[in-house]
């Protein structure tokens, strides 16, 4: 069925697109606020120890199954086994990808409408938080608004996804993560600059142990995962346009150093600024789109750092929307025979539909809930707190006992042979990491996410 399958032009075209699927809404708006509520230094090294046991094997886990099978997650399970389990595994890993883009382009659209928002000056709707707050409720209930920059965050994703991947998103890649890191760091320095910016790095850094719960836990446990896209087969479907010349482990490595450090800068630029204009750190979810306007607005030429920061906003929720649109896209080329152009028209529509509801969630659909729950929220709850842990759960034991072992060590030495020869222990590690340490925690932040926990304790 499989003509010539695309690979990316070099390695560090792969990385930019994989750091790119994963540095996202969650660097830039989640974790600063996790970081700020749950005691600061002392949640970020906590993070940082999740990152290593669980978000480091797992992406490797997830990368070479891409790799070895060139597929996408369905193709790649059919691929290795017969059973029909693992093969709906990979099917729930395409479904989440529908779901996940759904709702996560319409959080971007807004993105987009504040950098217009910026552009054409509209400050005095943000001079202050109240009154950002206000001006962010007329915007979100306004149906052509949101729907319009849904409609157009959707159109410029599929863009990149139809050019494909050399030239669409590995392109894509290597222009927007670098113009990304340069917005981010002007951002930084910005912040740190400003006068009492020292408050919000204390905020951000001064370790405060007494925070530290087993709920703070479960927290960085979860984020270390969705943060790294891990669980619905995105990692994989961008692994399997590797080349087995390439190392997966060094890869993962830098995917996740990459990650890691943007949220910290992020995390700067963030709270040095949300302090020195004396905002209220901890406004949660609400953060950047109330807090973060009328902290510019306050500040000399502000103006321009709302333009800047928007925009990084956008990049880096585009950048994750075209790996999850590539994971279906890639089902229906790989699979069931279609072409790329075909395949991207007619998926992006489908999820195009199914964002509308969502979109609607905020204005004359917020009414219809299901437990308290609007549309948007349901969509969200579905694809990020169950089939995310779970689908991350399964390849973790996917790739420790049912691949085969031996098969796995194989095909993960392949453009690895330095590290098994000369660190062998490391790949033991990986190894323990994997089989024992990983399923147990996924399996736990699953039960934390459906408040299974929070009944036992
Ligand atoms: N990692 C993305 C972020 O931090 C969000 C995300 C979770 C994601 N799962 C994904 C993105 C799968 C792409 C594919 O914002």
């Amino acid at each position: 069925m499989q003509k010539n399958r695309e690979q990316w032009n070099s390695k560090i075209g792969f990385i930019l697109a994989a750091s790119g699927s994963a540095i996202g809404l969650g660097n830039i708006w989640k974790f600063p606020y996790i970081a700020g509520e749950n005691g600061g230094a002392s949640f970020i090294l906590i993070y940082l120890f999740c990152i290593a046991i669980i978000g480091l094997p797992v992406l490797i886990a997830e990368i070479l199954l891409g790799r070895t099978t060139q597929r996408n997650p369905v193709g790649a399970f059919r691929k290795l086994t017969e059973s029909k389990f693992w093969i709906g595994v990979g099917g729930m890993g395409v479904v989440s990808g529908f779901l996940i883009l759904s709702f996560y382009a319409v959080i971007a659209g807004w993105a987009i409408g504040y950098i217009v928002e910026a552009l054409v000056g509209n400050f005095s709707h943000f001079s202050t938080g109240a009154v950002a707050s206000e001006h962010f409720n007329s915007l979100v209930t306004d149906i052509p608004w949101i729907v319009g920059y849904f409609t157009l965050f959707m159109i410029i994703t599929m863009l990149f996804v139809y050019l494909g991947i050399q030239k669409g998103i590995e392109r894509g890649s290597k222009i927007m993560m670098p113009i990304l890191l340069v917005l981010l760091v002007i951002l930084m320095i910005r912040g740190i600059t400003l006068e009492g910016s020292e408050e919000g790095l204390a905020f951000l850094l001064n370790p405060d142990w007494s925070k530290i719960d087993a709920q703070a836990i479960l927290i960085a446990l979860g984020h270390a995962f969705f943060t790294l896209s891990l669980g619905m087969g995105a990692m994989l479907t961008y692994g399997s346009y590797m080349s087995k010349k390439d190392n997966v482990a060094s890869a993962a490595l830098q995917i996740v150093i990459l990650d890691t450090v943007i949220a910290l800068i992020a995390g700067v630029a963030i709270f040095t600024s949300v302090f020195a204009v004396g905002l209220d750190p901890s406004a949660g979810p609400g953060l950047i789109f109330h807090t973060i306007p009328a902290v510019f607005a306050k500040m000399p030429g502000g103006y321009y750092f709302s333009i800047l920061f928007f925009s990084l906003l956008s990049i880096a929720a585009l950048t994750s929307a075209m790996s999850l649109l590539e994971v279906v896209v890639a089902f229906f080329v790989d699979d069931l025979g279609w072409n790329r152009k075909k395949a991207t028209i007619a998926m992006g529509f489908v999820v195009f539909l199914l964002g509308l509801p969502s979109a609607l969630s905020f204005n004359i659909l917020a009414d219809y809930t299901l437990f308290g729950k609007t549309f948007f929220d349901i969509i969200d709850f579905l694809a990020s707190n169950i089939f995310l842990p779970l689908g991350g759960f399964l390849i973790a034991i996917f790739v420790g006992y049912v691949w085969g072992f031996d098969k796995v060590l194989a095909n993960l030495r392949e453009g690895a042979e330095n590290l098994f020869d000369n660190y062998p222990y490391v790949i033991t590690t990986w190894k323990f990491f994997l089989k024992y340490l990983s399923p147990v925690l996924i399996f736990i932040v699953l039960l934390h996410s459906l408040g299974i926990i929070d009944l036992i304790f």
